[in-house]
Protein backbone atom coordinates (compact mmCIF):
# COMPACT_ATOMS: atom_id res chain seq x y z
CA UNK A 1 0.00 0.00 0.00
CA UNK A 2 2.90 2.48 1.10
CA UNK A 3 4.54 1.84 -2.57
CA UNK A 4 1.49 2.26 -4.12
CA UNK A 5 0.79 5.52 -2.69
CA UNK A 6 4.41 6.85 -3.16
CA UNK A 7 3.70 6.22 -6.79
CA UNK A 8 0.79 7.88 -6.77
CA UNK A 9 2.23 11.45 -5.54
CA UNK A 10 5.25 10.85 -7.77
CA UNK A 11 7.74 10.08 -4.94
CA UNK A 12 10.24 7.41 -4.28
CA UNK A 13 9.24 4.90 -0.81
CA UNK A 14 11.86 3.13 0.95
CA UNK A 15 12.02 0.59 3.86
CA UNK A 16 14.78 1.29 5.81
CA UNK A 17 17.15 0.50 8.99
CA UNK A 18 16.08 -2.60 11.23
CA UNK A 19 13.41 -3.30 9.18
CA UNK A 20 15.14 -4.44 6.60
CA UNK A 21 18.36 -5.82 8.29
CA UNK A 22 16.02 -8.51 10.43
CA UNK A 23 14.46 -9.19 6.52
CA UNK A 24 18.12 -10.79 5.43
CA UNK A 25 18.88 -11.69 9.19
CA UNK A 26 15.33 -13.37 8.81
CA UNK A 27 14.08 -12.17 12.54
CA UNK A 28 10.96 -11.02 12.67
CA UNK A 29 10.15 -7.10 13.49
CA UNK A 30 7.25 -5.25 13.41
CA UNK A 31 8.66 -1.64 13.31
CA UNK A 32 8.23 -0.44 9.97
CA UNK A 33 10.27 2.50 9.22
CA UNK A 34 10.10 4.30 5.58
CA UNK A 35 11.66 7.20 4.18
CA UNK A 36 10.16 9.29 1.45
CA UNK A 37 12.02 11.24 -1.09
CA UNK A 38 9.13 13.77 -0.76
CA UNK A 39 7.18 15.34 1.31
CA UNK A 40 7.19 12.96 4.70
CA UNK A 41 4.62 14.06 6.49
CA UNK A 42 2.07 14.56 3.61
CA UNK A 43 3.05 10.87 2.64
CA UNK A 44 1.77 10.04 6.44
CA UNK A 45 -1.34 11.92 6.09
CA UNK A 46 -2.44 10.05 3.29
CA UNK A 47 -1.05 6.71 4.15
CA UNK A 48 -3.23 6.87 7.50
CA UNK A 49 -6.67 7.99 5.48
CA UNK A 50 -5.92 5.08 3.34
CA UNK A 51 -5.98 2.80 5.79
CA UNK A 52 -7.32 4.02 8.79
CA UNK A 53 -5.20 5.49 11.27
CA UNK A 54 -4.14 8.57 13.02
CA UNK A 55 -0.72 10.58 12.66
CA UNK A 56 1.72 12.60 14.93
CA UNK A 57 3.68 14.47 12.92
CA UNK A 58 6.99 16.19 13.76
CA UNK A 59 7.06 18.95 11.62
CA UNK A 60 10.87 20.61 12.33
CA UNK A 61 12.30 17.19 11.72
CA UNK A 62 9.98 16.51 8.61
CA UNK A 63 8.98 12.81 10.40
CA UNK A 64 5.69 11.72 11.46
CA UNK A 65 4.37 8.61 13.15
CA UNK A 66 1.39 6.87 11.73
CA UNK A 67 -0.83 4.64 13.82
CA UNK A 68 -2.85 2.17 12.36
CA UNK A 69 -5.76 1.29 13.96
CA UNK A 70 -5.07 -2.62 14.18
CA UNK A 71 -2.20 -0.79 16.97
CA UNK A 72 0.38 -0.87 14.68
CA UNK A 73 3.19 1.72 14.14
CA UNK A 74 5.06 2.91 10.78
CA UNK A 75 7.69 5.97 11.02
CA UNK A 76 7.74 7.99 8.32
CA UNK A 77 11.15 10.10 7.55
CA UNK A 78 11.60 12.85 4.80
CA UNK A 79 14.51 12.50 2.41
CA UNK A 80 14.42 15.97 1.04
CA UNK A 81 15.54 15.61 -2.97
CA UNK A 82 18.45 17.93 -3.45
CA UNK A 83 18.95 20.15 -7.10
CA UNK A 84 22.22 21.10 -7.96
CA UNK A 85 22.37 23.79 -10.81
CA UNK A 86 25.53 23.30 -12.07
CA UNK A 87 26.67 26.89 -13.86
CA UNK A 88 26.38 27.66 -17.45
CA UNK A 89 23.53 25.70 -19.27
CA UNK A 90 24.50 22.81 -17.53
CA UNK A 91 21.23 20.68 -16.77
CA UNK A 92 19.96 20.48 -13.11
CA UNK A 93 20.92 17.14 -10.81
CA UNK A 94 18.48 15.33 -8.89
CA UNK A 95 20.97 14.02 -6.16
CA UNK A 96 20.30 11.02 -4.53
CA UNK A 97 18.73 11.81 -1.32
CA UNK A 98 18.35 8.19 0.55
CA UNK A 99 22.36 7.71 -0.25
CA UNK A 100 22.30 11.06 2.33
CA UNK A 101 19.22 9.56 4.52
CA UNK A 102 21.50 6.29 5.00
CA UNK A 103 24.94 7.71 5.63
CA UNK A 104 23.52 9.74 8.84
CA UNK A 105 23.09 5.89 10.68
CA UNK A 106 25.01 4.12 12.84
CA UNK A 107 25.94 0.97 11.22
CA UNK A 108 26.18 -0.57 8.13
CA UNK A 109 23.93 -2.88 8.86
CA UNK A 110 20.96 -0.55 9.19
CA UNK A 111 21.94 1.36 6.34
CA UNK A 112 19.54 -0.59 4.07
CA UNK A 113 17.03 0.04 2.12
CA UNK A 114 14.33 -1.35 0.20
CA UNK A 115 12.42 0.26 -2.54
CA UNK A 116 8.97 -0.78 -2.48
CA UNK A 117 7.11 0.86 -5.67
CA UNK A 118 5.71 -1.06 -7.94
CA UNK A 119 7.67 -2.30 -10.57
CA UNK A 120 10.98 -1.79 -8.68
CA UNK A 121 9.50 -3.80 -5.08
CA UNK A 122 11.79 -5.70 -3.42
CA UNK A 123 14.60 -4.26 -4.99
CA UNK A 124 17.75 -3.92 -2.34
CA UNK A 125 19.59 -0.11 -1.98
CA UNK A 126 23.19 -1.31 -0.69
CA UNK A 127 25.38 1.77 -0.88
CA UNK A 128 28.20 0.82 2.15
CA UNK A 129 28.30 -3.09 1.86
CA UNK A 130 26.01 -4.01 4.48
CA UNK A 131 24.69 -7.24 2.50
CA UNK A 132 28.19 -8.21 2.90
CA UNK A 133 28.47 -7.23 6.30
CA UNK A 134 25.97 -9.12 6.98
CA UNK A 135 27.07 -12.45 5.79
CA UNK A 136 30.26 -11.88 7.65
CA UNK A 137 28.73 -11.06 10.79
CA UNK A 138 30.11 -7.45 11.00
CA UNK A 139 29.35 -4.64 12.78
CA UNK A 140 31.03 -1.39 11.05
CA UNK A 141 30.66 1.77 11.02
CA UNK A 142 29.94 3.64 8.08
CA UNK A 143 32.72 7.04 8.57
CA UNK A 144 35.04 7.61 11.52
CA UNK A 145 33.60 10.43 13.05
CA UNK A 146 30.37 8.21 13.93
CA UNK A 147 31.49 7.60 17.84
CA UNK A 148 32.62 11.32 18.21
CA UNK A 149 29.10 12.65 16.68
CA UNK A 150 27.33 10.07 18.65
CA UNK A 151 29.05 7.91 21.42
CA UNK A 152 25.73 6.34 22.77
CA UNK A 153 26.62 4.44 19.71
CA UNK A 154 29.03 2.42 21.09
CA UNK A 155 26.88 1.23 23.71
CA UNK A 156 24.11 0.28 20.45
CA UNK A 157 27.09 -1.64 18.88
CA UNK A 158 27.34 -3.80 21.66
CA UNK A 159 23.90 -4.23 21.51
CA UNK A 160 23.48 -5.29 18.08
CA UNK A 161 26.83 -7.65 18.32
CA UNK A 162 25.20 -9.62 21.29
CA UNK A 163 21.96 -9.89 19.75
CA UNK A 164 22.93 -11.33 16.80
CA UNK A 165 26.32 -13.14 17.47
CA UNK A 166 28.19 -10.87 15.33
CA UNK A 167 31.51 -9.02 15.81
CA UNK A 168 32.29 -5.53 16.10
CA UNK A 169 34.88 -4.70 13.29
CA UNK A 170 38.35 -4.13 13.65
CA UNK A 171 38.74 -0.67 12.56
CA UNK A 172 35.22 -0.01 14.15
CA UNK A 173 36.72 -1.48 17.59
CA UNK A 174 40.08 0.96 17.59
CA UNK A 175 37.34 3.91 16.77
CA UNK A 176 35.57 2.71 20.13
CA UNK A 177 38.94 2.81 21.84
CA UNK A 178 39.69 5.80 20.61
CA UNK A 179 36.46 7.05 21.45
CA UNK A 180 36.89 5.59 25.10
CA UNK A 181 40.64 7.17 25.45
CA UNK A 182 39.09 10.66 24.47
CA UNK A 183 36.66 10.01 27.69
CA UNK A 184 33.56 10.83 25.49
CA UNK A 185 31.97 8.39 27.56
CA UNK A 186 32.43 10.02 30.67
CA UNK A 187 31.09 13.02 29.15
CA UNK A 188 27.76 11.30 28.28
CA UNK A 189 24.70 12.55 30.07
CA UNK A 190 23.28 10.31 32.15
CA UNK A 191 19.74 10.63 30.60
CA UNK A 192 21.29 9.23 27.55
CA UNK A 193 23.22 6.67 28.92
CA UNK A 194 20.10 5.58 31.42
CA UNK A 195 18.06 5.02 27.65
CA UNK A 196 20.79 3.11 26.22
CA UNK A 197 21.23 0.73 29.91
CA UNK A 198 17.40 0.66 29.45
CA UNK A 199 17.42 -0.80 25.81
CA UNK A 200 20.33 -3.17 26.71
CA UNK A 201 17.97 -4.65 29.80
CA UNK A 202 15.05 -5.36 27.48
CA UNK A 203 17.38 -7.97 25.32
CA UNK A 204 17.41 -11.69 25.45
CA UNK A 205 20.05 -11.67 27.42
CA UNK A 206 21.42 -7.93 28.85
CA UNK A 207 24.34 -9.87 30.95
CA UNK A 208 26.31 -10.51 28.01
CA UNK A 209 25.82 -6.72 26.76
CA UNK A 210 27.14 -5.59 30.32
CA UNK A 211 30.07 -8.13 30.68
CA UNK A 212 31.29 -6.79 27.14
CA UNK A 213 31.05 -3.24 28.25
CA UNK A 214 33.02 -4.56 31.36
CA UNK A 215 35.63 -6.23 28.56
CA UNK A 216 36.38 -2.45 27.18
CA UNK A 217 36.42 -0.33 30.68
CA UNK A 218 32.72 1.26 29.97
CA UNK A 219 31.52 0.15 33.57
CA UNK A 220 33.60 1.63 35.19
CA UNK A 221 33.60 5.05 32.37
CA UNK A 222 30.29 5.36 33.09
CA UNK A 223 30.68 5.58 36.85
CA UNK A 224 33.70 3.59 38.97
CA UNK A 225 31.60 2.25 41.39
CA UNK A 226 29.82 0.32 38.65
CA UNK A 227 32.65 -1.76 38.17
CA UNK A 228 31.52 -5.59 37.65
CA UNK A 229 32.87 -7.76 39.80
CA UNK A 230 32.70 -11.25 39.89
CA UNK A 231 29.54 -11.05 42.67
CA UNK A 232 27.71 -9.03 40.86
CA UNK A 233 28.20 -11.30 37.21
CA UNK A 234 26.56 -14.10 39.78
CA UNK A 235 23.61 -12.23 40.97
CA UNK A 236 23.00 -10.92 37.48
CA UNK A 237 23.54 -14.44 36.06
CA UNK A 238 20.92 -15.41 38.29
CA UNK A 239 18.76 -12.40 37.60
CA UNK A 240 18.55 -12.81 33.92
CA UNK A 241 17.51 -16.74 34.61
CA UNK A 242 14.76 -15.67 36.95
CA UNK A 243 13.53 -12.66 35.03
CA UNK A 244 13.82 -15.32 32.21
CA UNK A 245 11.11 -17.95 34.26
CA UNK A 246 9.17 -14.83 34.89
CA UNK A 247 8.27 -13.80 31.49
CA UNK A 248 7.63 -17.62 30.65
CA UNK A 249 5.00 -17.08 33.36
CA UNK A 250 3.12 -14.41 30.65
CA UNK A 251 1.39 -12.71 34.00
CA UNK A 252 -0.76 -9.61 32.99
CA UNK A 253 1.95 -7.59 35.49
CA UNK A 254 4.89 -7.22 33.27
CA UNK A 255 8.28 -6.04 35.48
CA UNK A 256 10.65 -3.09 34.21
CA UNK A 257 13.57 -5.25 33.52
CA UNK A 258 16.42 -2.34 34.42
CA UNK A 259 14.95 -1.58 37.33
CA UNK A 260 15.86 -5.57 38.34
CA UNK A 261 19.15 -5.55 36.82
CA UNK A 262 19.91 -1.97 38.32
CA UNK A 263 19.81 -3.99 41.46
CA UNK A 264 22.32 -6.24 40.96
CA UNK A 265 24.38 -3.84 38.97
CA UNK A 266 24.87 -1.57 42.48
CA UNK A 267 25.06 -4.87 45.04
CA UNK A 268 27.02 -4.08 47.23
CA UNK A 269 27.37 -0.64 47.19
CA UNK A 270 26.85 1.21 50.74
CA UNK A 271 24.10 3.60 51.06
CA UNK A 272 25.55 6.96 51.57
CA UNK A 273 27.25 5.88 48.02
CA UNK A 274 24.14 4.42 45.95
CA UNK A 275 22.97 8.33 45.23
CA UNK A 276 26.15 9.11 43.11
CA UNK A 277 24.67 6.76 40.77
CA UNK A 278 21.61 7.37 40.35
CA UNK A 279 22.70 11.46 40.29
CA UNK A 280 25.33 9.90 37.38
CA UNK A 281 21.82 7.91 35.96
CA UNK A 282 19.71 10.85 36.24
CA UNK A 283 17.02 9.10 38.13
CA UNK A 284 13.89 11.30 38.36
CA UNK A 285 13.66 12.39 42.35
CA UNK A 286 10.87 9.70 41.87
CA UNK A 287 12.89 7.22 40.55
CA UNK A 288 15.67 7.70 43.04
CA UNK A 289 13.34 7.59 46.03
CA UNK A 290 11.31 4.24 44.82
CA UNK A 291 15.39 2.71 44.13
CA UNK A 292 16.63 3.33 47.46
CA UNK A 293 13.14 2.30 48.67
CA UNK A 294 13.12 -1.47 46.60
CA UNK A 295 16.95 -1.43 48.55
CA UNK A 296 16.02 -1.04 51.81
CA UNK A 297 12.78 -3.86 51.56
CA UNK A 298 14.85 -6.22 50.19
CA UNK A 299 17.20 -5.65 52.97
CA UNK A 300 14.58 -6.01 55.24
CA UNK A 301 12.95 -8.97 53.69
CA UNK A 302 16.37 -10.65 53.21
CA UNK A 303 16.72 -10.98 57.05
CA UNK A 304 13.37 -11.83 57.79
CA UNK A 305 13.70 -14.95 55.07
CA UNK A 306 16.30 -15.90 57.06
CA UNK A 307 13.83 -17.23 59.81
CA UNK A 308 11.70 -18.72 57.59
CA UNK A 309 11.66 -22.50 57.61
CA UNK A 310 9.30 -24.12 55.33
CA UNK A 311 7.00 -26.61 57.05
CA UNK A 312 7.85 -24.74 60.29
CA UNK A 313 6.73 -21.10 59.27
CA UNK A 314 3.50 -20.07 58.31
CA UNK A 315 2.75 -19.40 54.29
CA UNK A 316 1.36 -16.54 55.18
CA UNK A 317 4.31 -14.85 57.13
CA UNK A 318 6.01 -15.30 53.78
CA UNK A 319 3.01 -13.33 52.07
CA UNK A 320 3.44 -10.72 54.57
CA UNK A 321 7.18 -10.03 53.82
CA UNK A 322 6.90 -10.52 50.43
CA UNK A 323 3.19 -8.87 49.81
CA UNK A 324 4.60 -4.82 50.25
CA UNK A 325 7.68 -5.00 47.60
CA UNK A 326 7.29 -4.54 43.85
CA UNK A 327 7.81 -7.64 41.89
CA UNK A 328 11.18 -6.61 40.37
CA UNK A 329 12.57 -6.83 44.55
CA UNK A 330 11.29 -10.02 44.98
CA UNK A 331 12.40 -11.36 41.46
CA UNK A 332 15.61 -9.95 43.20
CA UNK A 333 15.32 -11.67 46.45
CA UNK A 334 14.58 -14.56 44.36
CA UNK A 335 17.73 -14.91 42.65
CA UNK A 336 20.02 -13.72 45.63
CA UNK A 337 18.17 -16.65 47.67
CA UNK A 338 20.39 -19.74 48.02
CA UNK A 339 18.21 -21.62 49.67
CA UNK A 340 16.25 -24.02 46.94
CA UNK A 341 12.82 -24.17 49.44
CA UNK A 342 12.72 -20.76 49.71
CA UNK A 343 13.50 -19.60 46.06
CA UNK A 344 10.56 -22.64 45.75
CA UNK A 345 7.99 -20.77 47.81
CA UNK A 346 8.64 -17.23 46.39
CA UNK A 347 8.15 -18.60 42.63
CA UNK A 348 4.42 -20.04 44.45
CA UNK A 349 3.88 -16.41 45.88
CA UNK A 350 4.37 -14.91 42.49
CA UNK A 351 2.52 -17.35 40.21
CA UNK A 352 -0.34 -18.60 42.87
CA UNK A 353 -0.64 -16.65 46.49
CA UNK A 354 -0.03 -12.97 45.10
CA UNK A 355 -3.49 -13.55 43.53
CA UNK A 356 -5.52 -15.04 45.97
CA UNK A 357 -8.21 -12.86 47.13
CA UNK A 358 -10.52 -13.14 49.88
CA UNK A 359 -14.48 -12.46 48.56
CA UNK A 360 -15.10 -10.56 52.14
CA UNK A 361 -15.31 -7.53 52.58
CA UNK A 362 -16.44 -4.67 55.14
CA UNK A 363 -20.13 -4.70 54.16
CA UNK A 364 -20.16 -8.53 55.06
CA UNK A 365 -19.07 -7.96 58.32
CA UNK A 366 -21.45 -4.74 58.61
CA UNK A 367 -24.23 -7.34 58.20
CA UNK A 368 -23.23 -9.84 60.70
CA UNK A 369 -23.12 -6.68 63.11
CA UNK A 370 -20.02 -6.08 63.54
CA UNK A 371 -19.50 -2.29 64.69
CA UNK A 372 -17.14 -0.57 62.12
CA UNK A 373 -13.40 0.16 63.14
CA UNK A 374 -9.92 -0.92 62.58
CA UNK A 375 -11.32 -4.14 63.87
CA UNK A 376 -12.33 -4.88 60.05
CA UNK A 377 -8.85 -4.81 59.10
CA UNK A 378 -7.62 -7.35 61.80
CA UNK A 379 -10.56 -9.48 60.68
CA UNK A 380 -10.19 -9.28 57.09
CA UNK A 381 -6.16 -9.74 57.32
CA UNK A 382 -6.61 -12.80 59.62
CA UNK A 383 -9.28 -14.35 57.05
CA UNK A 384 -6.50 -13.45 54.18
CA UNK A 385 -3.90 -15.90 56.10
CA UNK A 386 -6.39 -18.27 56.97
CA UNK A 387 -6.91 -18.83 53.81
CA UNK A 388 -2.89 -18.84 52.72
CA UNK A 389 -2.60 -21.00 54.98
CA UNK A 390 -5.05 -23.37 54.25
CA UNK A 391 -7.35 -23.12 57.31
CA UNK A 392 -10.65 -21.34 55.54
CA UNK A 393 -11.68 -20.96 52.41
CA UNK A 394 -13.04 -17.72 50.63
CA UNK A 395 -16.63 -18.23 50.88
CA UNK A 396 -19.09 -16.07 52.97
CA UNK A 397 -20.63 -19.10 54.88
CA UNK A 398 -17.22 -19.78 56.03
CA UNK A 399 -16.88 -15.94 57.58
CA UNK A 400 -18.06 -17.24 60.73
CA UNK A 401 -15.92 -20.68 61.36
CA UNK A 402 -13.09 -18.28 60.54
CA UNK A 403 -14.28 -16.18 63.08
N1 LIG B 1 20.29 5.49 14.63
C1 LIG B 1 21.55 6.06 14.57
N2 LIG B 1 22.19 6.48 15.72
C2 LIG B 1 21.57 6.34 16.92
C3 LIG B 1 20.30 5.77 17.00
C4 LIG B 1 19.68 5.35 15.83
O1 LIG B 1 22.11 6.16 13.50
N3 LIG B 1 22.19 6.75 18.03
C5 LIG B 1 19.64 5.04 13.38
C6 LIG B 1 19.95 3.57 13.08
O2 LIG B 1 20.50 3.47 11.79
C7 LIG B 1 18.63 2.84 13.16
C8 LIG B 1 17.59 3.93 13.08
O3 LIG B 1 18.24 5.14 13.46
O4 LIG B 1 18.47 1.89 12.14
C9 LIG B 1 16.40 3.65 13.96
O5 LIG B 1 16.80 3.51 15.30
P1 LIG B 1 16.24 2.36 16.24
O6 LIG B 1 14.78 2.24 16.06
O7 LIG B 1 16.80 2.54 17.60
O8 LIG B 1 17.03 1.12 15.61
P2 LIG B 1 16.66 -0.32 15.12
O9 LIG B 1 17.76 -0.66 14.19
O10 LIG B 1 15.28 -0.45 14.63
O11 LIG B 1 16.91 -1.12 16.45
P3 LIG B 1 16.03 -2.16 17.25
O12 LIG B 1 16.08 -3.40 16.43
O13 LIG B 1 16.73 -2.29 18.56
O14 LIG B 1 14.66 -1.55 17.36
Amino acid sequence: AAGDLGQELGWEVYAVGGFVRDILLGRPNLDLDLVVEGDGILFARKFAEKLGGRVKAHTKFKTAVVILDDGRRVDVATARLEYYEYPAALPTVELSSIKMDLYRRDFTVNALALRINPGRFGQLVDFFGAERDIRNRTIRVLHSLSFVEDPTRILRAIRFERRFDFQIGGQTMRLIKNALNLELFSKLSGTRVMHELQWIMNEEDPLACLMRMEELGIMEAIHPLLKLSRDRVQVLTELVKVHNWYKLLYLEHEITPWKLYVLGMTMGIKRDQIQKITQRLHFTRREEREFLQLRDMIGDALMKLMGWREGRSKLSRLYSILHPIPVEGILFLMARSRKEHIRRNISQYLSRLRYLTIEVNGNDLEEMGIEPGPIYTRILSRLTDAMIDGRATTRKKQLKLAQ
